[in-house]
């Protein structure tokens, strides 16, 4: 089993839909795949179609009064299950601080599905906090999407910075371009200088596309609608790259 985050210390950036598209992509290729939205604001639980709530909030599980397991949704794709999201994720850091060990909490949580599960995937909300550090810890990689502009690069500057200074182990980075606009001269320029910086960004960009902004209309991952586009394919793209990159075993594709 793999943990994978979406996370960005910034709002805005594509977390949720790269993670919601990575997700069902993952389900289709026979990876049984459990998606934990752990944002207040619900987007994936939306996306999904899937109701917000969970029976007992935060309190039940982090307390262990309530398994995790009793929390998971079946969705419309075979082979990918969904936690929804909780209003009480708002007060997700107040939960965490009062254990013992706050760090390992997500890890302890997520660890006994490594039977049922082949990849774990979690889209958190944006920010820096004690959740981060929790997810920081449990997951194998970061995914981060990232705007190809001046702030969204700070913030990937800062996350580096956090996780070279950070005591505990340190996920791997999987940082991606995010809502390009070629039209842009920023853009173009801001990938240009990062990428003979040597920074270690994946090859797949995703542009800015209007159909990826109607996914929220549709309430369904790109690649369900059978219509092939750009934006399909540079989901395909980055989905295999992200699958190669966390070493996902190729052999459990359907069944096998
Ligand atoms: N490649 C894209 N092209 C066009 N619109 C996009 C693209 N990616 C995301 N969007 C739109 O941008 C908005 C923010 O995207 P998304 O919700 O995925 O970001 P986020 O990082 O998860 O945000 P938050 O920090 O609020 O959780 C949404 O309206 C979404 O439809
Ligand atoms: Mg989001």
């Amino acid at each position: 089993m793999k943990i994978l985050a979406s996370y960005n210390i910034k709002g805005g950036v594509g977390k949720t839909t790269c993670i919601v598209n990575l997700a069902y992509l993952a389900a289709r290729d026979g990876y049984r795949t459990l998606l934990w939205d752990l944002d207040p604001q619900g987007a994936a639980s939306f996306y999904f179609r899937i109701q917000p709530g969970i029976k007992g909030g935060l309190k039940g599980i982090f307390g262990r009064t309530r398994p995790l397991s009793a929390a998971i949704k079946a969705t419309d794709y075979p082979g990918l299950d969904l936690v929804p999201a909780d209003p009480s994720l708002r007060y997700l850091d107040l939960r965490l601080s009062g254990h013992n060990k706050p760090l390992k909490q997500f890890w302890k949580l997520i660890r006994p599905f490594d039977s049922e599960y082949d990849l774990v995937l979690l889209d958190c909300a944006p920010g820096i906090s004690l959740a981060s550090e929790n997810i920081f810890y449990a997951v194998d990689a970061l995914l981060v999407p990232v705007i190809p502009t001046t702030l969204s690069v700070r913030t990937l500057h800062q996350l580096k910075q956090y996780l070279a200074q950070a005591d505990s182990k340190s996920p791997a980075l999987l940082p991606f371009f995010s809502m390009l606009d070629h039209r842009k001269r920023l853009h173009r320029e801001t990938i240009n200088t990062l990428s003979g910086q040597g920074h270690r960004f994946l090859q797949t960009i995703i542009p800015s596309a209007s159909q990826i902004e109607w996914m929220g209309v549709r309430r369904a991952p790109l690649g369900s609608y059978g219509i092939q586009s750009m934006a399909v394919m540079a989901f395909e793209k980055l989905w295999e790259e992200v699958r190669d990159r966390i070493g996902l075993e190729v052999g459990v594709q359907n069944g096998n």
